[in-house]
C-alpha cells in the first residue's frame, strides 16, 4: 500500500493507472475510518476487481467547515487509518496536507470555487450555509488528482451524495458514482467518525435518530398510504424530545432524487433527520 502526500505525485499515479487501463475506484474521506468506511473500501474493490486500483483519500477539509464548527477537534488518528486500509486491501492512501491541497489558502489567495445551486440549497445547505461548497470544492479537486473510474459515497450523506452526482452530469466528470449503503450499530447509530464525541449518557440517546426512522416507517406501512408530512414531523420532533440531550435541527421528508420536500408521505420518500445529541450533530437518512 502505497501513501501519497502530494498532489501531483497522485495525479501522476493516476495518470499511469490511465494509461494502462486501470480501473480505479475511490473512496473519499476525512480520515477517522470505521467499519462503515470500509464497507465503502470492498465495494469500491468488488467495482474495480483485483486488477484495479483503489485509493482512499485522508483528507479534513477545512473548506467545508464553518468558523464555529469542529474543524480543530475533528478526530484524526493517521496510523489507525493506515493499518484499517492496508487491511482492506487499499492500494494507495492519499493524505495530502493543507498546502498541497489549497496552496494560497492561508493567506487569503484562494478564491475558486464549485458551487451546485439547486440541490445543496435546504436541509444541509440550509443549516450549514458554506458546507457544500467546501464539499463539491474539495471532492472536484480529489477527482481531477485521484482520476477514478468510480467513486463511492456513503447513503448516510444523503444529500451529499446527491448533490455530487448532480456536479459529476453538469461538470461532465468521467467517472460512475455509486452510493452505499449506511452501516449501523448494532442498536441502529449510523456509524460516523463523530459518534467517538458522545459520552456514556448521550450514546444510548443517539438511537434516537434510528428510533425516529423506524417509526416514520411504522407510520407510513399502517395509514397504507400518505401520511401528510407536517403532521409526521411533529410526531418525530415529540419523539426526538424524550431524549434528554437530543435537540431536533431538522426532520425533512423529500423525494429522492430531486430532493424536493414532500407534502404527503409515501413509500419510497426520503428521510432526514439532524439531531444534535449533547454537542454532537448527528446525520441520517432512510427510505420510508
Ligand atoms: O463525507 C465526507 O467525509 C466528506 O464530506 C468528503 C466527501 C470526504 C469531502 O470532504
Amino acid at each position: 500500500m502505497k501513501i501519497v502526500t502530494t498532489a501531483a505525485g497522485m495525479q501522476r499515479l493516476a495518470r499511469g493507472w490511465q494509461r494502462r487501463g486501470v480501473k480505479v475506484g475511490f473512496v473519499p474521506t476525512m480520515g477517522y475510518l470505521h467499519a462503515g468506511h470500509i464497507s465503502l473500501v470492498k465495494r469500491a474493490r468488488r467495482l474495480v476487481g483485483r486488477a484495479g486500483a483503489v485509493v482512499v483519500s485522508i483528507y479534513v477539509n477545512p473548506a467545508q467547515f464553518a468558523p464555529q464548527e469542529d474543524l480543530a477537534k475533528y478526530p484524526r488518528d493517521f496510523p489507525h487509518d493506515r493499518a484499517l486500509c492496508r487491511a482492506a486491501g487499499v492500494d494507495v492512501i492519499f493524505a495530502p496536507p493543507d498546502p498541497e491541497m489549497y496552496p494560497g489558502r492561508a493567506t487569503g489567495d484562494h478564491s475558486t470555487y464549485v458551487v451546485e445551486e439547486m440541490l445543496a440549497q435546504g436541509m444541509e445547505g440550509a443549516a450549514r450555509p458554506t458546507h457544500f461548497r467546501g464539499v463539491t470544492t474539495v471532492v472536484a479537486k480529489l477527482f481531477h488528482l485521484v482520476l477514478p473510474t468510480v467513486a463511492v459515497f456513503g447513503a448516510k450523506d444523503w444529500q451529499q451524495a446527491t448533490v455530487v452526482r448532480r456536479m459529476v452530469r453538469d461538470l461532465n466528470f468521467p467517472l460512475r458514482l455509486v452510493v452505499a449503503p449506511t452501516h449501523r450499530e448494532p442498536d441502529g447509530l449510523a456509524m460516523s467518525s463523530r459518534n467517538q464525541y458522545l459520552n456514556a449518557e448521550e450514546r444510548p440517546q443517539a438511537t434516537i435518530l434510528w428510533r425516529a426512522m423506524q417509526h416514520a416507517k411504522a407510520a407510513v406501512r399502517e395509514a397504507g398510504g400518505a401520511v401528510p408530512a407536517a403532521a409526521l414531523k411533529q410526531e418525530l420532533a415529540a419523539l426526538i424530545a424524550t431524549q434528554p440531550a437530543a435537540r431536533l435541527d431538522y426532520v425533512e421528508f423529500f423525494d429522492p432524487e430531486s430532493l424536493r420536500p414532500v407534502a404527503a408521505v409515501r413509500r419510497g420518500a426520503q428521510l432526514a433527520l439532524a439531531v444534535f445529541v449533547g454537542r454532537t450533530r448527528l446525520i441520517d437518512n432512510g427510505r420510508v
